[in-house]
């Protein structure tokens, strides 16, 4: 296969229909702009699995995404897009760079959900945007901003309800965005414990990559549990 593409996480390939690619996910885990990285035996087979799954509940639910569907334990049949060079992350409750750049509290519930906009540049390492940057940047048009934002609350909507129906809370997320090839903007690349912060709704264990930033405890055990528990219908 001919890569396109080779990320922290994953690696991009060509597909025999040029509309296609398929994602890889690598064992590779990053943190702290790749300052911190390890290889994890089985992150990626679960990152996928997990991803696939979510996929295909926002797609229930009418939200666009760019799955077709889970091809093998570590690939991902996925639409080609154009994608935006920005990260849209939606908090409920506050955690990472939020505490740090705001001086709140870790785990403080926010009176709403937060959408906040980074520039998904690794040399800069990936900066706030406010509105006009993204403007001044021409990453997005006005009306692409309000959509985004639009798909986003409606995303955390439904993983809020989610997760919670499994016995996990939903502290934020991350997610990327991109124009598919029948032109319509759908979310794009993974949602899985790496992109978002998952807590066990009782004890309050995190069972994301904040377990590899901090050294909290193994990682696929926090994984395996939030797909032990998404898997059970
Ligand atoms: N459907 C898609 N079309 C085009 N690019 C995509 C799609 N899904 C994910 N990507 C991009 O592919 C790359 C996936 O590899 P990853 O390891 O996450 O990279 P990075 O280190 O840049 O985050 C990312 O740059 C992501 O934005
Ligand atoms: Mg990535």
């Amino acid at each position: 296969m001919e890569k396109v593409y080779e990320g922290k996480a994953k690696i991009v390939y060509k597909h025999q229909d040029p509309d296609k690619y398929i994602l890889y996910f690598k064992d590779t885990a990053t943190a702290f702009d790749a300052t911190k990285k390890a290889e994890i035996a089985g992150k990626g087979e679960l990152n996928n699995t997990i991803s696939s799954l979510i996929f295909e509940l926002l797609e229930k639910k009418g939200i666009r995404t760019h799955f077709i569907r889970k091809l093998s334990q570590r690939e991902m049949l996925v639409w080609r897009a154009r994608r935006f060079d920005v990260e849209v992350v939606v908090r409920n409750l506050s955690a990472g760079s939020l505490c740090k750049r705001l001086g709140i509290e870790e785990g403080k519930v926010l009176s709403k959900p937060l959408v906040e906009f980074f520039y998904k540049r690794d040399e800069l390492h990936d900066p706030l945007l406010c509105y006009e940057h993204i403007i001044l940047l021409g990453l997005l048009k006005e009306e692409q901003i309000s959509i985004l934002k639009g798909m986003a609350l409606k995303t955390n909507q439904i993983l809020v309800e989610f997760f919670k129906e499994h016995g996990l809370l939903l502290v934020d997320f991350k997610l990327e965005f991109g124009e598919l090839p029948d032109g319509n903007i759908g979310i794009v690349d993974e949602i899985s414990p790496d992109t978002c912060r998952l807590w066990d709704l009782k004890t309050g264990e995190k069972l994301d990559k904040d377990r590899f930033r901090f050294d909290l405890g193994d990682l696929t055990e926090g994984y395996k549990k939030v797909l032990e528990r998404i898997q059970t219908l």
